[in-house]
């Protein structure tokens, strides 16, 4: 896929020697030693946040860093820092990673592959001998998916203290099993990982990620700047009836908290219709109590996951979600949480200039392009310059198993990360 060779020769410049260094066979090792981990049929993963399947991939993330000589740090959330030293110890170090935990049914690329990015351009860099001015940190968020504890971006959100985390601690998974449990079973794992505080003065932030959508592979480009990330908002609505005998309840008298979702959803489509198709409205779980086939749901709930990339429009249908449902439901009783809301965000130009830089130093073609996907440099942003940068998946396709990316591809990614690094530890 990558449509040029990258550079040809060992380069003085210790950013492009460290690039030279990406050693793209480890790095594709490592993704299918991380891949074994909650494997699941049709070569996916299902390696949620802080379950068993979780603490044993930071286990192995942390064996390759402590063997390559970098520190390890972990805050009270559980974000992993790995930390290879500048010549300025006090100066706020540069970060770049992504997160670990996947989707239930999820990829063997997405965010993982930010993570392992991070710990090959240290590597590389100490292979090419860069030394850089400031620090560079590789981080792993904790729950960037939140397909177990929603809301995602969970760890970048209390890092950046966008949301304190003992609001978090309470959030109980499908099973019940509340997120305190969890996290203190996380940390436990791990004691030899020394503290980190929230919230620490940062330099600039890059994220590699898998572009989950088929503009690069249709294009035949090997990186996407990625210049801005689409809104979001997830909101958890409750329907609540009365359970009643099947055969013996006739329809008139009865509170049917399934059909009253299925009225809720019907009008929602119909808000969220778009004949651009901009719009992304998903609705990914639903439950219903008792879940009998001969009792009539008592109580059913059901996630809403809305995006747009102008901010208007988000706000205007996330407005209308609570009206529509109540509208829509006769019989039974409604309850709407909203439990993330995030407008659009846009990186920052000096951070895009130096990918684009680097792309074009690599000579690898590269595209800027919005994110259809969040991703934790949406907190980032908020804190500190940032930036992301794509590379392709096949087909588009991603939160799936059978989600694929190419050695090459993925190599390509993490030498323009590296050198991108470099720069900016060094500025
Ligand atoms: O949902 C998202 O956009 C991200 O892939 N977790
Ligand atoms: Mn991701
Ligand atoms: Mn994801």
């Amino acid at each position: 896929m990558n449509v040029s060779n990258g550079p040809t020769q060992m380069n003085h410049n210790p950013g492009i020697a460290a690039a030279e260094a990406v050693d793209q066979d480890r790095l594709w090792q490592r993704h299918m030693e991380m891949a074994k981990i909650g494997a699941i049929p049709g070569n996916g993963v299902n390696r949620q946040a802080l379950t068993k399947e979780d603490i044993t991939a930071r286990k192995l993330f942390f064996s390759w860093a402590k063997a390559s000589g970098f520190s390890i740090g972990l805050d009270a959330i559980g974000n992993i820092f790995v930390r290879r030293h500048g010549r300025d110890p006090d100066a706020a170090p540069v970060v770049t990673g992504s997160h670990m935990d996947s989707q239930l049914s999820g990829g063997r690329f997405d965010g993982i592959y930010g993570v392992l990015a991070g710990l090959e351009v240290l590597e590389a860099l100490d292979r090419a001998g860069a030394e850089t001015e400031r620090p560079i940190d590789v981080v792993a968020w904790t729950n960037e998916e939140g397909g177990r504890f929603a809301p995602g971006a969970m760890g970048s959100m209390v890092f950046t203290e966008s949301r304190p985390l003992d609001e978090c601690l309470g959030i109980a998974d499908p099973q019940g099993v509340v997120l305190a449990d969890a996290l203190a079973e996380t940390l436990a794992a791990t004691p030899e990982a020394e503290k980190r505080p929230f919230n620490f003065p940062i330099a600039a932030y890059i994220e590699t990620h898998i572009e989950q959508g088929p503009v690069l592979e249709a294009k035949g480009l090997p990186i996407g700047i990625v210049t801005s990330i689409q809104g979001s908002r997830w909101f958890e609505i409750e329907i609540r009836g009365e359970s009643a005998h099947a055969g013996t309840t006739p329809l008139k008298a009865r509170r049917d908290a399934v059909q009253g979702a299925v009225a809720a959803i019907s009008a929602l489509n119909t808000l969220m219709d778009d004949p651009t198709d901009t719009v992304r409205f998903t609705v990914g779980r639903i439950v219903a109590v008792p879940n009998s086939p001969n009792t009539v749901a008592s109580r059913v709930s059901f996630t809403i996951d809305l995006r747009h990339p102008e901010g208007t429009v988000l706000t205007d249908l996330g407005d209308k979600v609570e009206a529509t449902c109540r509208n829509a439901v006769t019989r039974c009783d409604v309850e709407v949480r909203e439990v993330f809301n995030r407008q659009p965000c846009v990186f920052d130009p000096n951070v895009l200039a130096t990918i684009e830089g680097s792309a074009a130093a690599l000579n690898l073609l590269a595209m800027r392009m919005p994110s259809g996907a969040f991703h934790d440099a949406m907190f980032m942003n908020e804190i500190c310059p940032s930036g992301m940068i794509f590379v392709p998946c096949e087909k588009g396709i991603s939160h799936n198993p059978a989600e694929n990316a190419s050695p090459s591809d993925l190599a390509a990614g993490v030498r323009v990360l590296a050198m991108t690094v470099f720069k900016l530890a060094n500025s």
